[in-house]
């Protein structure tokens, strides 16, 4: 055991000895990985790979440095899932190359398969040879008919959960860090970007290499290729986007640098350099990814009002709470998304005032109510339980809301003040480190709990994480705009309507979407309709809370427009309710599978997994 793993062990065993609320726990092993880096973990990558759009295929080879934990260690242990492996070479002291030996493992669903290297005691580095096959899953290729332009092809990587592994072998644990170095060969024409520096004023030559100098884990290693452009929006960030985009996304976005001031003040200097934006097709399956120094962005927040822009805050806060402390396993996802969630809303609330971010607050709330009555009470618990089950399943309003909501009442019983302080704290100590739900609570026990007693018990905080429901005591943040909206509503259930919309937001017609009762006639949903255009929305969140509600009713001129949405769109989170609303609807079925089957081919493979399902 190396001195510096001994005194984290002892640094964990002192925090969690003394802590009358947990027992001492071992570094949990991630059973999403098959890597061994308590024997011997990766630190540095060096990715070489070719782009072939015609083969749809990357090709080339990942070098790996890594450091044994264990002196006599001499297997080191990755991931692989859906790759060929061609050969595996090793260097010594003296900077030799021979070839190594290398086992594959028994294949095993999702988790892939474990490439195990055997190491002579003086080797240094390894050098892996390999490519990508059709079932490489982080990996989406696009036709140049599936893009903005349509004179491109496109390519694009999403490792978050546990994709990274089948574009790159590598230890696909969120508790390992590695930095990287890579070079990217591509159609001279097109331009690569990736989680990296992306030098602005690269030559477009189609031969591009990056460099990552800080420890980031697997699922945080992302490329694009396609034909983008770049345009400044202040001295730290910019957009990366297709021609069509460039423009609306820059303005939409404008507010970033002020975001960014707004963050580094309230919880400590941003620690990665530049931050960019990168617009995709319209295929992405998430609103965004937290790739560092570069989010990945569906182009379906862009509305020209701003009215989305919470997505581009949630992203940004990555870059402290995921991206500095990462979670060391996917049963404690709520570590990045809920810590996300409550400091997206701060910086909501901080640039563009408390009204907007109370109105994103209840409506979050609102999403996780209707999530709660499907899910089983384990799932409801903050730590989840996912043996055997796929990571991608820790992605709910449970992880996100529900943990804001915990933090949130934190907050509220010790002061803004001082839960700012401990938020700052936090990560401070812990950058570019991995957390558990377990060493989180130890470090809330002794810099929270005991330094103001009184104010949360142990018993309130094993509530809130290991149990299912929501705590009554969460917060609640009234808003005023939506009692306008609260009062209008009743006077058009009541037959006597009085609308006065003019100056409403896109979160006013979002409440208004989700109190609308479900047993609306038909002659209340024409209605509704001819007034407000729902179905013509434009905005992708108001067109999909309408449809939400229109769809059970078999509200026939939904037809048209949906089938439209579902043909572009392929963000999951949009395009999965849908059609699990239509397949279970005699009424739609039939045109449920037929649009799904003109739509399939232009879905992420993430995407088309979780609908076929529902079709299956
Ligand atoms: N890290 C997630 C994206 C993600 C989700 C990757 C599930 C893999 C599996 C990202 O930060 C995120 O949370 N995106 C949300 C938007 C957010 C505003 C709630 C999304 O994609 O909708
Ligand atoms: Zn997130």
């Amino acid at each position: 055991m190396s001195t510096f793993f001994r005194c984290c062990v002892a640094f964990v065993v002192c925090i969690l000895g003394s802590n009358p609320l947990f027992h001492l726990q071992a570094a949990v092993k991630d059973q999403h990985s098959f890597a061994n880096p308590e024997h011997i973990s990766s630190t540095r990558l060096k990715l070489d790979v070719s782009v072939d759009f015609e083969k749809s295929e990357l090709r080339g080879f990942v070098e790996h440095q890594f450091k044994r934990h264990q002196p006599n260690a001499n297997t080191l242990v990755l991931d692989s899932r859906a790759l060929v492996i061609e050969k595996v070479l090793q260097q010594n002291a003296t900077g030799q190359w021979s070839a190594a030996t290398f086992q594959l493992g028994q294949p095993s669903g999702i988790l892939g398969q474990s490439l195990s290297i055997k190491l002579a005691p003086d080797s240094e580095k390894v050098r892996v040879y390999y490519h990508t096959t059709a079932d490489s899953s982080g990996l989406q290729w696009l036709s140049a008919a599936q893009t903005s332009e349509k004179k491109q092809p496109f390519l694009f990587s999403q490792s978050q959960a546990i994709h990274a592994r089948s574009w790159i072998p590598l230890q696909d644990t969120p508790a390992v860090r590695v930095s990287y170095q890579a070079r990217v060969r591509t159609p001279k024409q097109l331009l690569a970007v990736m989680s990296a520096d992306n030098s602005k004023n690269t030559e477009r030559d189609g031969d591009y290499l990056f460099e990552m100098p800080q420890p980031i884990p697997a699922y945080l290693i992302a490329l694009a290729v396609g034909d983008l452009h770049f345009k400044a929006m202040s001295a730290q960030t910019g957009v990366y986007a297709e021609k069509t985009w460039l423009d609306k996304a820059s303005n939409e976005f404008a507010d970033t640098q002020h975001m960014m001031d707004v963050a580094s003040r309230l919880y400590g200097q941003y620690p990665w350099g530049r931050y960019d934006l990168l617009i995709l097709p319209a295929s992405f399956p998430f609103g965004g990814m937290e790739n560092p120094r570069l989010s990945f962005i569906t182009p379906t927040v862009i509305t020209g009002d701003k009215s989305l822009v919470s997505l581009i805050a949630h992203e940004l806060a990555h870059s402290w709470s995921g991206n500095l402390i990462t979670n060391s396993n996917w049963e404690d996802l709520w570590l990045n998304e809920g810590f996300t969630n409550f400091f997206e809303n701060r910086l909501m609330a901080e640039v563009y005032g408390k009204g907007r971010a109370d109105m994103e607050y209840s409506l979050s709330v609102a999403d996780l109510q209707r999530a709660l009555p499907d899910l089983s009470q384990a799932d409801q618990a903050l730590k989840l339980q996912l043996a055997g089950r796929d990571p991608d399943e820790a992605f709910s309003p449970v992880a996100y809301v529900k943990g804001q909501l915990f933090l949130s009442y934190l907050e509220q019983q010790f002061g803004r003040q001082r839960f700012d302080e401990f938020v700052s704290l936090y990560f401070k100590t812990f950058a570019f480190q991995s957390m558990d739900t377990q060493r989180f609570l130890a470090f809330l026990q002794t810099n929270l709990l005991e330094k103001y007693p009184g104010l949360v018990t142990a018993a309130d905080v094993q509530r809130w994480v290991f149990q299912g429901g929501l705590p009554d005591t969460y917060p609640k943040r009234p808003s005023d705009a939506f009692v306008q909206v609260e009062q209008q509503l009743a006077l058009f259930l009541k037959g006597s309507p009085n609308w006065q919309t003019s100056q409403w937001t896109v979160h006013q017609w979002l409440h208004l979407l989700d109190k609308l009762p479900q047993q609306l006639s038909a002659q209340q949903l024409i209605t509704l309709d001819q007034q407000f255009a729902f179905s013509q929305s434009k905005n992708a969140e108001i067109f999909v809370a309408w449809n939400r509600l229109a769809l059970p009713l078999n509200y026939e001129a939904l037809q048209q427009p949906l089938q439209q949405f579902l043909l572009h769109v392929g963000r999951s989170k949009f395009v999965v309710p849908l059609y699990r609303a239509l397949a279970t609807n005699p009424h739609w079925a039939e045109f449920g599978k037929n649009v799904y089957q003109q739509a399939r081919a232009g879905y992420h493979p993430l995407t088309q997994a979780q609908v076929d399902k529902i079709f299956q």
